[in-house]
């Protein structure tokens, strides 16, 4: 009887995979990729980011990396050995500017400055990966379109992160050199880096942390709205996969998005990433009291969570959930049940969606029609490896999207501990 009450629930607020055309939210993407790469109205931003894959990395020159994700910033040193393998030093990780208190761009620009200070001696050359959608210039210098994951310091869009960054250092950012890069480009060329030995025919970075997003190589000659690059050449492209909006949406994700700083922005991020994953739940749930979903005493519990996180909805599905009311004597076997389906289903959906815009990267790409060579889709992002049972869930979607008699690619999925700061590395170094 409950089972069916939440299958009917699911149906009618939208919230099921099965009623996912997976074929067709593909083929929307693939048009929305085309339509940022010509330059025309898109919910991808589709941006060039002149950083091409493959350039040797020097050993032994040690590089400053910035890693400003959407919760901590880390910096660090990083130097080649002769091996290939990075080695990490002086590693420190502060909270990112602005995610606690709101800040003006002097504070904003000055607090990152005072973290990167004390190691901007230990090289000329600074790789930052920096994980939101920023313009790239030629130069590499990154402007910020506007921000994700509800970063709080609204003076700095619009401005260029690299030039202000090196203002704000003084005299220690004299004469250096930095490169602004996206996590996605970072997690494409950590990837890269760690494949010497195996022929790959291209190259994708893929997150699933607080946010996220996909990067990929694509061809100078399609990228059509800057016909002054190089005909014959390619280069990593920042997809911005996280504001595709031609993805169906139901009543509560439309209600939810309501909720967030951004209203209309990051509308598939909003229904697969960690930074939204629990609070996304959280109004499932309230949309679940009002439909009476519940056993009375159950009811007065759901109703009294203010916050929800990803892990807690993780632990949940995980049954080791130890918070408070999932714990609580008022909710019955039968209520945690319909909370573990509700929980399930919203993660089944983001896994198929994370699935579906992984397979239109690699179907962009071109690449992955020789088993010789496949695709090395390299993935970072705590919500892909430790929201329980997503990671699986992802492989088997990709498996029947890709591999059938209709696309029948090639790929791989790697991991590379560090890959933002390993990219930004071979990025500074390289570029
Ligand atoms: C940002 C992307 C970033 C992604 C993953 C999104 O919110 O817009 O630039 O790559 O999060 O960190």
């Amino acid at each position: 009887m409950n089972q069916e009450k939440t299958r009917a629930f699911l149906k009618k607020y939208e919230l099921e995979s099965a009623t996912l055309d997976p074929e067709r939210t593909l083929t929307d993407f693939q048009i929305e990729m085309e339509k940022g790469l010509a330059g025309k109205t898109s919910s991808l931003a589709m941006i060039p980011t002149y950083i091409t894959v493959g350039e040797a990395v020097p050993a032994g020159k040690p590089v400053v990396v910035i890693d400003a994700g959407g919760t901590n910033l880390r910096i660090a040193t990083v130097v080649f050995e002769s091996s290939g393998e990075a080695r990490i030093e002086q590693l420190d990780t502060f909270m990112m500017p602005g995610i606690d208190e709101e800040l003006s761009k002097d504070a904003f620009f000055s607090q990152l400055a005072s973290y990167v200070a004390p190691v901007a001696g230990t090289a000329d050359q600074i790789g930052f990966c920096f994980s939101y959608p920023a313009a790239i210039s030629p130069e590499r210098d990154g402007k910020l379109i506007r921000w994700t994951k509800e970063i709080k310091a609204p003076e700095v869009e619009g401005a260029f992160i690299g030039k202000n960054l090196l203002a704000a250092l003084g005299s220690k950012g004299a004469g250096k050199k930095i490169t602004i890069l996206n996590d996605t480009i970072a997690t494409l060329l950590a990837g890269k880096s760690a494949s010497e030995d195996t022929d790959y025919e291209s190259y994708i970075g893929f997150i699933l942390g607080t946010g996220t997003n996909t990067a990929y190589v694509e061809k100078n000659s399609n990228i059509t709205k800057y016909p002054g690059l190089d005909p014959a050449g390619a280069q990593a492209i920042n997809v911005e996969s996280g504001n595709f909006n031609k993805c169906p949406r139901g009543p509560v994700d439309l209600q939810f998005d309501e909720t967030t700083q951004d209203p209309g922005k990051q509308a598939f991020e909003k229904m697969i990433s960690g930074g939204y994953l629990g609070p996304l739940c959280l109004q499932v749930l309230q949309k679940a009291v009002e439909e009476t979903m519940f056993g009375e005493a159950a009811q007065k519990a759901v109703q009294t969570i203010r916050e929800l996180s990803s892990e807690t909805v993780s632990d949940v599905l995980a049954g080791k959930v130890q918070q408070e009311p999932f714990t609580s004597d008022a909710l019955r076997a039968e209520d945690v049940q319909t909370i573990k389906d509700l929980f399930s289903a919203v993660v089944r959906r983001a896994a198929l969606l994370a699935a579906i815009n992984i397979s239109a990267a690699v179907v962009k790409s071109g690449a992955g029609d020789d088993p010789n060579r496949p695709i090395c889709i390299n993935i970072d992002g705590s919500t892909y490896y430790k929201l329980h049972g997503f990671e699986t869930l992802v492989k088997e979607n990709l498996k029947k999207i890709l591999q059938n008699s209709r696309h029948n690619k090639s790929y791989v999925l790697t991991f590379k501990e560090n890959a933002p700061l390993i990219g930004a590395a071979v990025a500074g170094l390289t570029h």
